[in-house]
């Protein structure tokens, strides 16, 4: 791989106060102050900045305190024991990868014997940390320099300073023949909050995809609400959900991929379903004793399809992504559940049959129904011991309540 010593702008960080605050957290004086700041509540972050400003500068006390929301912020992503090693901005945080999906997404790279990657847009490092750690040497770029130091300063933190060399630098004056593969995470959000238009984010898409097509291999992070008309044949696109939420697409290329699939992949298990090609529409019937939510990611990939027909059952509206069938189904890709009723849309009736079923706990669950399920539950006035499960929806067209609950 193309060594180059890590760079840093003209500008040096005591012209900025921001990288200065940051510089300042990283002498030991810092170090000591987020150590103490570890576990503090923020609901007392007034006594506590109080109290440190008796014994430190009040700058320091201001960054470390910031740090350590960020660092509490970060757990999420990056689970507790990586976060408060490590370092972010703001916008570091919010746009990092977290760990489970750039671990899943650098295992891909390192199956197909991948050796370096250019991580074009880098950002505090979600990503070229999960590169290192499955052993591949990565170039981390960003061109914003307090963020290109807070990824230097979190390889170092990690004990990945080896293997990721974090260069400032726009990522279109990027050489990346060298390198076997390339990332590229665009930013999506600008200073008025997420960009919807893939022209308009930095850099653009099309730049992005003019980059991952040159390269041997290539990953594009997406939005995973991109139209799948926007996805060119050359990508393999993957859906990626974690716990059943679905946190982001990827576009892959080169060889090992499949272009022209779409994939969707669950994690923690890994569980990952795709198709070769857009598959036919899938019938649509009477609700059966059964129904099934596919997970987000099958429902982004349009992998919906292939679930109705493993499980030998229907739609339940042509528009809305509810299968039904009349025989019990169990797969990763689904949560199931056995209907009891089935009735017309009425908050009225609702209200009675819970009342008369004795329902103290109720699960709202909609798709095509514009009714809010807190203002539901609030008009329900539930109580007693039971539980129960409700599906607001459309079955071929009409505005249906499916009552029932969860399988096994
Ligand atoms: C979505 S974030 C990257 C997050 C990263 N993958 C992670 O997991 O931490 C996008 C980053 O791209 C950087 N960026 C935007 N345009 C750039 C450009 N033309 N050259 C270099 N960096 C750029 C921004 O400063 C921002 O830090």
């Amino acid at each position: 791989m193309d060594r180059v010593n890590a760079t840093t702008p003209a500008a040096s960080s005591s012209d900025d106060p921001a990288r200065a605050a940051f510089a300042a957290l990283r002498t030991p004086e810092g170090e000591q102050l987020l150590a103490e700041l570890r576990d503090h509540d923020p609901a007392d972050e007034l006594a506590t900045a109080t109290r440190l400003r008796r014994t430190h500068p009040a700058e320091l006390v201001s960054a470390a305190l910031g740090q350590a929301r960020l660092r509490q912020r970060a757990v999420a992503k990056f689970g507790a024991e990586d976060a408060y090693r490590m370092f972010f901005t703001p916008n570091g945080v919010e746009q990092a990868t977290r760990t489970s999906v750039a671990a899943h997404r650098a295992a891909r790279f390192a199956g197909l014997d991948v050796r370096s990657v250019a991580d074009l847009c880098c950002g505090i490092g979600g990503d070229a940390i999960a590169l290192a750690r499955a052993g591949i040497p990565v170039l981390a770029v960003d061109r914003d320099p307090l963020t290109a130091e807070v990824a230097r300063a979190n390889a170092e933190a990690l004990g990945l300073g080896e293997l990721i060399e974090v260069r400032c630098a726009d990522v279109t004056e990027i050489d990346t023949a060298p390198y076997d593969a390339v990332f590229v995470d665009p930013a999506r959000r600008g200073g008025r909050g997420r960009i919807f238009d893939p022209e308009a984010y930095s850099p653009p898409l099309s730049w992005a995809t003019a980059a991952a097509l040159k390269a041997p291999r290539a990953a594009l992070k997406i939005a995973p609400g991109i139209p799948h008309e926007a996805i060119g044949p050359e990508a393999e696109a993957e859906w990626i959900s974690d716990g059943g939420d679905v946190k982001e697409a990827v576009l892959w290329y080169g060889e090992g991929f499949a272009p022209g699939a779409f994939r969707a992949t669950l994690l923690p298990s890994g569980a990952a379903l795709s198709a070769p090609a857009p598959l036919p529409a899938p019938p649509v019937g009477p609700v059966g004793r059964y129904l099934y939510e596919p997970d987000g990611a099958v429902i982004r990939a349009h992998l919906v399809a292939d679930l109705v027909e493993r499980c030998g059952g229907r739609l339940v509206d042509e528009t809305i992504a509810y299968i039904t069938s009349d025989e019990p189904y169990s797969s990763p890709y689904v949560a199931g559940y056995e209907i009891t009723d089935e009735l017309p849309f009425s908050m009225k009736r609702l209200k009675a049959l819970l009342r008369e079923r004795q329902i103290g706990v109720l699960t709202v669950k909609k798709r095509g129904s514009a009714v809010e399920p807190e203002e539901l539950r609030r008009r329900m006035k539930l109580s007693g011991p039971g539980s129960a499960t409700v599906f607001l929806t459309r079955v071929a067209g009409a505005p249906t309540m499916l009552i029932g609950h969860p399988l096994g």
